[in-house]
């Protein structure tokens, strides 16, 4: 048995032991599940507080679903944690965004280390402020050989900007004579974007109620199963992440055929 995980500081109840284990008995888990974590500003707002306290707690949303997924198994998790387009909103609410960052890294990077999770970024870092940068290069760096669940935040992130990415990596290559266009297929091109180390996720969460992908992994979610929530995402705990898994396990996965015991009198 793998050593327990405490992301969260908080021993892990009976009962949850048993949902977990209800869940891996109910059926396949998603190995990749992918986040949209929205409407922090609106949970806060909706209590009268400032949006900047709807992020904070958010964050405790992150290390309650982090340390949910170690624990159930799933290898992969990744968050969509800061847009392109966030850039545009104001300099006030980004530079709040830019320090929580720094501080929950700081903070977090030992139990990380400890607990067996992989950090790893996506997106256009190079945006991001010098000391943003610094503590996120240091913990890759830290927690590269582990190997429970690898945790990918989506940073200065959009699915275009990776797509852009993967065609000029393509583009250098042809030029530099490596590479014959018509050599150029899904699989060179899913290998030339930034995550090609990531499996295409199983399952692509919204909180917040909104039913758009907003720029998120738009190569990846080609065959994805899409669950979206009302819940804002500080008030998304390891219970909702339960139901949504429920609600995966309950798809059936066509991707193009045809369910296998319906072939309608055709062979
Ligand atoms: C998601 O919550 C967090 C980020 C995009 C950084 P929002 O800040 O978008 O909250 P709402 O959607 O305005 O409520
Ligand atoms: C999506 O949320 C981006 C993140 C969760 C980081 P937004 O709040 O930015 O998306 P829109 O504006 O509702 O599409
Ligand atoms: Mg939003």
């Amino acid at each position: 048995m793998a050593e327990p995980v405490t992301l969260t500081g908080k021993e892990q109840t009976e009962e949850d032991r048993a949902l977990q284990e209800e869940l891996r008995q109910r059926g396949p888990l998603p190995v990749h599940i992918a986040i949209i974590m929205d409407g922090n500003g609106r949970w806060a707002q909706q209590q009268g507080k400032r949006r900047v306290v709807g992020h904070y707690e958010g964050v405790e949303s992150v290390r309650d679903i982090t340390e949910a997924c170690a624990q159930l198994g799933i290898p992969y998790l990744t968050l969509y944690t800061f847009s392109t387009e966030n850039w545009q909103r104001p300099a006030s609410e980004v530079n709040a965004l830019m320090q929580l960052l720094v501080k929950t890294i700081r903070r977090e990077k030992k139990a990380l280390l400890e607990n067996g999770v992989q950090l790893r970024v996506i997106g256009d870092v190079a945006q991001l402020p010098a000391v943003c940068q610094k503590e996120l290069a240091q913990a890759v760096r830290e927690t590269a050989r582990n190997d429970r669940l690898v945790l990918t935040l989506a940073l200065s992130y959009s699915g275009r900007w990776e797509i852009v990415q993967a065609a000029q990596k393509l583009a250098r290559k042809v030029q530099e004579g490596a590479l014959q266009p018509d050599d150029i297929d899904e699989q060179t091109f899913a290998a030339a974007l930034p995550s090609a180390e990531l499996p295409d996720p199983d399952l692509l969460i919204r909180t917040g109620g909104e039913f758009r992908v907003s720029n998120f992994l738009l190569w990846q979610i080609a065959y994805t199963e899409l669950y979206i929530t009302d819940i804002y995402w500080p008030a998304f705990r390891r219970r909702q992440l339960y139901e949504a898994i429920r609600s995966y396990q309950n798809r059936e996965r066509r991707f193009g055929r045809i369910d296998a015991s319906d072939t309608n009198g055709v062979r």
